[in-house]
């Protein structure tokens, strides 16, 4: 059993794959070649953000979103500790300072509550991440930064195709940023990752970012780096984006479908708010003995990941940083969470299987 099966996908959509990327492979342009700016017109068109700008992966899009907005060391941007590194690591690798607030026990998502003390001079921005597919409270955390004057940085690398009142993630603040890493909702077969905003100018500066800070051929008029994404690439998105309404109604199904035979005793569930959707680019769940819990799977042939193991706070490259600082709701989560096999391909009896195993587990506990 695969944890995410992307064979089944490939399977179903072999041949426009294929033709999309003979395309590119017969007109040769592969560095932003015409995939690049339908791809981009395509997910502008789908998100409702007035711009999008593709680029290398996720971290990237991160990375440029911080320098678009001129965010310079010493700055602080308010975050949160339970995510994967890139979020902090793009604030840090600017020399700025990622300033943690806590999670909710309940969604895992920023704690909104938590933001305005955490707000000092120095903050330039506030991101907040859509974890395991679910988007944050963006009006809660919007209005905070009205009242500040801050842009708002949406991590969506785990969130693209979910809603949040309606709208659509990426397009729910000053900037989105979200992944294409295979394994993502919308997963390329490479590195990939797109920005989106309804700010021209910052479209702009994000696009000029992406290629050296070229405002015109071999005329610099910003730092930037090397962050386009391949046309290829793109080619294999606008393949997938054939399927991908689709796959977000099964994902979300399935999710539905997980919460509702996962009813044991010793497995606590996230939820998602009444207001928005979830995309389940995982599907977490938190459980108390958890390394028996994942020996008890794999022995049974189901593949289990831990998403994420340490709150950043905890690892090496941050804890010096954060030395005596603790955010009691994501250490708890980082120690109790796991994640079951999730694609928009999961049929019922695999389904069934893996919560036979879990109920297994439960029962040998009673
Ligand atoms: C929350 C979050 N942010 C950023 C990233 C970085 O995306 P990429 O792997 O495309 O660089 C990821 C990818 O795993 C992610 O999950």
């Amino acid at each position: 059993m695969d944890f995410i099966d992307l064979k089944t996908q490939y399977a179903a959509l072999r041949e426009s794959v294929n033709a999309r990327i003979q395309k590119v492979l017969d007109h040769g342009q592969y560095i932003l070649g015409p995939e690049v700016a339908e791809l981009e017109a395509r997910l502008a068109e789908r998100t409702g953000a007035g711009h999008c700008v593709a680029v290398a992966s996720g971290t990237e899009a991160l990375l440029i979103a911080l320098l678009a907005l001129d965010v310079k060391p010493g700055d602080e941007v308010v975050t949160v500790p339970f995510t994967f590194a890139a979020t902090a690591e793009m604030i840090a690798l600017i020399g700025a300072k990622p300033v943690f607030v806590d999670v909710e026990a309940d969604t895992a998502n920023m704690d909104a509550s938590k933001v305005e003390a955490a707000i000092t001079p120095r903050t330039r921005a506030i991101m907040p991440v859509g974890l395991y597919g679910q988007p944050a409270d963006m009006d809660e955390i919007n209005a905070i930064a009205a009242r500040h004057k801050l842009p708002v940085i949406e991590d969506a690398a785990q969130s693209f195709g979910a809603t949040y009142k309606g709208r659509q993630s990426c397009n729910l603040s000053t900037v989105g940023c979200t992944s294409f890493f295979p394994s993502k909702p919308l997963g390329c077969y490479g590195d990939g990752g797109a920005l989106f905003t309804s700010d021209a100018a910052l479209a702009t500066a994000m696009r000029e970012i992406r290629v050296h800070g070229q405002s015109g051929r071999y005329r610099h008029t910003r730092i930037g780096v090397g962050g386009r994404m391949d046309s290829i690439q793109c080619a294999v998105l606008l393949a997938k984006l054939e399927r991908f309404d689709w796959e977000v109604r099964q994902r979300i199904e399935i999710g539905a479908h997980y919460d509702a035979l996962l009813s044991f005793p010793g497995i606590r569930k996230f939820l998602v708010k009444a207001d928005r959707t979830s995309v389940y680019a995982q599907y977490t769940v938190r459980v108390s003995e958890r390394d028996a819990f994942e020996k008890h799977m794999k022995e049974r042939g189901i593949p289990t990941a831990v998403h994420y193991p340490l709150s950043l706070h905890q690892q090496p490259a941050y804890a010096a940083a954060q030395a005596g600082r603790s955010y009691p709701v994501s250490e708890r989560l980082a120690r109790e969470v796991i994640s079951l096999p999730m694609h928009a391909d999961l049929d019922e009896g695999t389904q069934q299987r893996i919560v036979t195993a879990v109920r297994e587990f439960y029962s040998t506990r009673d």
